[in-house]
């Protein structure tokens, strides 16, 4: 009796692996290379999770193999538990290491056991990246996974938390905007002690070490290059965030955010700037 009770039972894991297998591709090795302590494992879902760990050795990261012109770029994210001060964890494009080099980031400071963690979103256009909005994050973003998203069309960069936008960074024809370069994605974790966390009052406490974040749910809905001067190959439907912009809805939750939620803006940031603000300030 007892074997085959059994029986059915094994037919049924089996198939609910299978069915959990087959709702989430693999994406870390097949999509990026690693760098560092990088764990794969796959949650109860079914989904693939990529953990990044940083000890006192080395930190740790993953880079997209493709590289990608315009696109919307989505993955997500729980950050480490209890004290994070002085770490830095990342999701970011980049054109690569060059002085006139573009990037899009999304970077999360850490901080002290309930103090808040900041958001640090940035635009580097052509080697410039003095243009940071930070936000304080109005939920515990290592109590579960969030969603973190940024689209990049050739009229601006949006950048969402979960369903909500906090920033939009508009393309204007005589400044500097990233739209020449392709970019890669890349997630990194690693010691920003020295200016992280309070102004790099708060270092690292090693003691809590190892941290771990955790990253899943990848998404890359994007144009890839061809070559200077060649057409991009772009996924069906490019529209959908080739001509996304906010709407009045969606520039009340940016108003929302900075309103409520802002920390620092490099538009407000007079010591910075003594010979006047950078010219989008502004605009709009
Ligand atoms: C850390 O917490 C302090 C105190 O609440 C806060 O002022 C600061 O903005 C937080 N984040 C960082 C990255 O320093």
């Amino acid at each position: 009796m007892a074997r085959r009770a059994l029986l059915p039972l094994v037919v049924a894991v089996a198939l609910a692996l299978l069915a959990a297998a087959a709702s989430a591709e693999p994406w870390l090795y097949e999509k990026f290379t690693t760098d560092g302590g990088v764990r794969v494992d796959y949650d109860v879902t079914g989904q693939q999770v990529a953990s990044l760990v940083l000890d006192q050795n080395s930190g740790a990261g993953f880079n997209s193999k493709q590289k990608y012109m315009y696109g919307e770029f989505s993955i997500q994210m729980k950050l480490i538990p209890g004290n994070s001060a002085g770490t830095v964890t990342s999701f970011y494009l980049s054109s690569g290491d060059g002085p006139g080099h573009d990037e899009i980031d999304m970077e999360f400071m850490g901080n002290s056991s309930g103090a808040p963690v900041v958001l640090n979103t940035n635009v580097w256009a052509n080697g410039d990246g003095k243009k940071e909005h930070q936000f304080h994050l109005w939920f515990d973003p290592a109590a579960d996974y969030h969603t973190y998203t940024i689209i990049w069309n050739d009229k601006n960069i949006i950048f969402k938390v979960d369903d909500l936008f906090v920033r939009s960074f508009k393309r204007y024809p005589d400044l500097p905007y990233p739209g020449s370069q392709p970019m890669s994605v890349h997630a990194t974790l690693w010691d920003g002690s020295y200016w992280a966390t309070e102004q790099g009052k708060v270092p690292i406490d090693w003691s809590n070490a190892p941290f771990v974040v955790s990253y899943r749910g990848y998404t890359a809905d994007a144009c890839t290059p061809n070559g200077e001067g060649r057409p991009l190959s772009c996924p069906a439907g490019t529209d959908r965030w080739m001509k996304r912009q906010l709407d009045d809805a969606e520039s009340g939750t940016v108003s929302w955010a900075k309103q409520n939620f802002m920390h620092y803006n490099y538009c407000e940031d007079g010591w910075r700037f003594p010979q006047g603000f950078p010219a989008e300030c502004s605009r709009n």
